[in-house]
C-alpha cells in the first residue's frame, strides 16, 4: 500500500531501436535507483530492439516498497508485451511524469515526443520540434547558421543528388579529410573521415544505408569540449567538460566497446574560454528551441576559430558515469536532485503549454 499519499509517478520509457538501446537500459536502470521513493512510484517502460513495447516485471517496484539496492544495473528490455497504449492507462492516473531515455532515432527525434504529446502526458526534455531538428544533423546546421552559432564548413545532400561529380565538388569546396555523416543518427554509427576521394566515395554510401540526407564536414582539428544544459526559459549551463577520443575520432566503439575515451571534468580551460563556452551553449540550446535537458558538443579550435557547435543532444546518455550528470554533479548538482528538477521542468512545461492550448 502505498503509505506517502503525495508521491507522483514517474515513467522512465527506455531500451529502443538505436544502435544505443544498450545504454539506454543501463541508463533506466540507474534512474530507477536514483529516484527518491518518497517522491516517486517508479514504473519502467521498455521498447525492445523489435520496436515492441514491455512493461518489465520488477515487483520490487511494483509493490511500491522499493529498495534500491536490489535493482539489477542493467535492465532488460524485456517482460509482459504491451503496446503504446499501455501508456494511456497511466494518463489516467494524477501527476504522472514521463521521462523518455531513448537515444537516437525513434526516440530522440520528436516521435515518441509527439506520442506524449498526443497522450496529453507531461515529460521530461524537449518537445517534438527541438528533438526533430536536434536529432538531424543537416537541419541543425541550418538553423545554428542563421542564429550566428560558429561551426565547421559544411555541405548537406540528399543521396540522389550524390555523384562523382558532386562528390568532386564537394570536395573542392570542404577539402580532405572531411567527416561523412547521415544526418539522422547518433552514436558514431554511419561516420566516416575520408581521406581520400576513393573514401569519399566509399563514406557516402556507408552514411547512406542509415539515412537519405547526408552531411559532410571538414575535418577539423581541435579539443571536444561539451557543456549540460538544463531548464526551460531559463536555461542554465553546468562546467564544460572535455573529450579526448581514444582512436582517431570519437566513434562506436571508442564510446561503447573500448572504452578508451578520457573525460576531464571541469575541462582544462580560462575562465573566459569556460565563460565563451557555456554562453554558447545556452545560445545554441535556445537556438533550438530545446527545453529540459540536452548536451551541447563543441570542437575547440584552439589556435584558430575558437569553439565550433558540433551538435545537440536532447537525450544525452544518463549514466552516472555519462558526461551529462558527471558535469552536472561537477557543478554541484547531484543525480538524484538531477533528476528532480527534469520532472519540475517537465511540469512547468506541460502546464504552460496547457496554458496556451486553452482558448
Ligand atoms: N568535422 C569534424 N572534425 C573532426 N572530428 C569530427 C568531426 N565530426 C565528427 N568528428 C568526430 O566524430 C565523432 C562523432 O561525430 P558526431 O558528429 O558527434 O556524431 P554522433 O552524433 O554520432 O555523436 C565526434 O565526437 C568527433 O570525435
Ligand atoms: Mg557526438
Amino acid at each position: 500500500m502505498d503509505t506517502t499519499g503525495a508521491r507522483s509517478t514517474l515513467v522512465v520509457l527506455f531500451g529502443g531501436q538505436s544502435a544505443e538501446h544498450d545504454v539506454s537500459c543501463v541508463t533506466a536502470a540507474h534512474v530507477l535507483r536514483a529516484a527518491d521513493p518518497q517522491k516517486y512510484r517508479t514504473v519502467p517502460i521498455a521498447i525492445d530492439r523489435n520496436g515492441q513495447w514491455h512493461s518489465p516485471q520488477l515487483p520490487q517496484l511494483a509493490s511500491g516498497g522499493t529498495d534500491p539496492a536490489t535493482l539489477p544495473d542493467h535492465l532488460e528490455a524485456t517482460g509482459a508485451s504491451s503496446s503504446p497504449s499501455a501508456i494511456n492507462a497511466l494518463a489516467q492516473s494524477s501527476d504522472v511524469v514521463v521521462m523518455p531515455l531513448i537515444h537516437g532515432p525513434l526516440g530522440e527525434d520528436g516521435t515518441v515526443q509527439g506520442l506524449l504529446e498526443l497522450l496529453d502526458l507531461p515529460y521530461v526534455g524537449s518537445g517534438v520540434l527541438a528533438s526533430a531538428v536536434a536529432m538531424d544533423k543537416g537541419v541543425a546546421k541550418t538553423v545554428f547558421a542563421q542564429s550566428g552559432i560558429p561551426q565547421v564548413r559544411h555541405i548537406t545532400l540528399r543521396e540522389d543528388a550524390v555523384s562523382p561529380s558532386s562528390l568532386e565538388s564537394v570536395a573542392l569546396e570542404i577539402g580532405l579529410p572531411m567527416f561523412v555523416k547521415p544526418a539522422n543518427m547518433g552514436s558514431s554509427v554511419g561516420v566516416t573521415k575520408a581521406h581520400n576521394f576513393e573514401e569519399l566515395q566509399q563514406a557516402a554510401r556507408h552514411a547512406a544505408e542509415y539515412d537519405e540526407w547526408l552531411v559532410f564536414e571538414e575535418a577539423v582539428v581541435a579539443r571536444e569540449i561539451e557543456v549540460a544544459v538544463i531548464g526551460n526559459r531559463l536555461p542554465r549551463a553546468s562546467v564544460a567538460g572535455e573529450i579526448t577520443p581514444g582512436n582517431e575520432f570519437y566513434d562506436y566503439e571508442d564510446k561503447y566497446v573500448t572504452d578508451s575515451a578520457a573525460l576531464t571534468i571541469p575541462a582544462t580551460l580560462t575562465a573566459a574560454q569556460s565563460d565563451e563556452v557555456r554562453a554558447l551553449a545556452i545560445r545554441a540550446y535556445e537556438a533550438l528551441h530545446c527545453e529540459g535537458m540536452a548536451r551541447v558538443d563543441f570542437f575547440f579550435e584552439e589556435n584558430g576559430r575558437g569553439f565550433l557547435c558540433n551538435e545537440i543532444n536532447t537525450i544525452p546518455g544518463f549514466t552516472p558515469i555519462s558526461m551529462y550528470p558527471k558535469m552536472w554533479a561537477a557543478s554541484g548538482l547531484e543525480y538524484s536532485a538531477l533528476i528532480d528538477e527534469l520532472v519540475m521542468h517537465a511540469r512547468e512545461r506541460y502546464a504552460r503549454r496547457k496554458r496556451n492550448t486553452q482558448h
